[in-house]
C-alpha cells in the first residue's frame, strides 16, 4: 500500500469504527495513542506521523513563521495525506464505517484542511487547538461533518480569534460544531479530552 507516512495501527475490538490520530508539532504517530483509547476503547486507531520535519520535529507541512503556514506545501501535503489515508483505510479497516480524525495543534491544522478542501474522509473531527488553515481557496461543503472543537481562551500559539474564525468558515460550510473553551493556554489536558469523549458518545 502506498507507504508515504510512517504510522502505526491497532486493531479495536469494534472493525466499524476507526480514530485517525493526528500529533502536534515534534510529535510522531504514537503521541496520541491514549488520548484515542480513552476517546474510544473499542474503535480501531491509526497513528500517523507527518513527513515535514522542523528542526528535527515532525510536523505535516511547512511554515513560514509559527502560524504562518506555506500554502503551497499544505495544499501539497494535504492531498499526500488524504490518499494515504483513504490508502490505509481501504487497507487496514475495510469494514470501517465511522472514522474520527482526532488533531492536535499542528495535527488539528491539516485535519481541518482536509475537511475544507478534500472530499469527505472523516464522518466527525475533534480538532484540539486549531486555526484556519487558509483562506484564499474554496471550502467544501461540510454539512455531513460532526466537529468538536477545544481551544485555549489564553492559548499563546493559536490565538482565539483565529479559532473562532474556523468555527465559523465550518458552520458556514453546514458542518455542525460544538467548541469548548478553557483556560490552559495551548496544553491538551485531561478535561478537554473527557469533553471530547462525552461529545463523540453523545451520538
Ligand atoms: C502550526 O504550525 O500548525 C501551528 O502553529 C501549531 C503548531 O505549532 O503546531
Amino acid at each position: 500500500m502506498n507507504d508515504t507516512h510512517q504510522h502505526i495501527f491497532i486493531e479495536g475490538t469494534d472493525p466499524k469504527k476507526v480514530l485517525i490520530l493526528l500529533h502536534g508539532t515534534g510529535g510522531n504517530e504514537h503521541d496520541l495513542i491514549n488520548v484515542g483509547k480513552h476517546i474510544d476503547s473499542t474503535a480501531s486507531l491509526l497513528g500517523v506521523r507527518g513527513n515535514v520535519m522542523e528542526g528535527g520535529m515532525p510536523r505535516y507541512f511547512r511554515r513560514l513563521a509559527e502560524g504562518v503556514f506555506d500554502e503551497e506545501d499544505l495544499f501539497f501535503r494535504a492531498e499526500q495525506l488524504y490518499l494515504f489515508l483513504k490508502d490505509a483505510l481501504l487497507h487496514y479497516a475495510p469494514k470501517s464505517e465511522l472514522v474520527t480524525a482526532i488533531g492536535y495543534s499542528n495535527g488539528a491544522n491539516i485535519a481541518a484542511t482536509l475537511l475544507m478542501k478534500h472530499k469527505k474522509i472523516m464522518d466527525r473531527s475533534i480538532l484540539f487547538h486549531a486555526m484556519v488553515p487558509y483562506r484564499n481557496q474554496p471550502v467544501h461543503e461540510l454539512n455531513y461533518a460532526q466537529i468538536f472543537i477545544g481551544a485555549g481562551v489564553n492559548d499563546p500559539i493559536i490565538p482565539k480569534n483565529e479559532t473562532q474564525e474556523l468555527i465559523n468558515v465550518l458552520r458556514a460550510k453546514g458542518a455542525t460544531v460544538e467548541d469548548n473553551w478553557y483556560n490552559n493556554g495551548h496544553q491538551l489536558t485531561i478535561e478537554e479530552v473527557q469533553q471530547a469523549h462525552n461529545w463523540y458518545n453523545s451520538f
